[in-house]
């Protein structure tokens, strides 16, 4: 089984606590899930008329576009 999921979010989602904020990861990215892990850094420069497909660690640059 199989599935893609699309992620358009290029940085986490804050969530506050009274001791300290926690940083959800949103671009579905992270290898540390739930939590942020800086792997969004790596959608900063994608195109907004592109598709994208990432492979394994995003800090290794496997990225390609799938549809421009
Ligand atoms: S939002 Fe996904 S790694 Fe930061």
């Amino acid at each position: 089984m199989a599935r893609l999921v699309r992620h358009e979010a290029q940085g986490p989602y804050k969530v506050e606590a009274s001791d300290k904020d926690q940083y959800v990861c949103a671009c579905g990215l992270s290898q540390n899930k739930p939590f942020c892990d800086g792997s969004h850094k790596a959608t900063l420069d994608e195109d907004e008329a592109s598709l994208y497909r990432y492979a394994g660690d995003v800090r290794d640059g496997a990225r390609r576009v799938v549809e421009a």
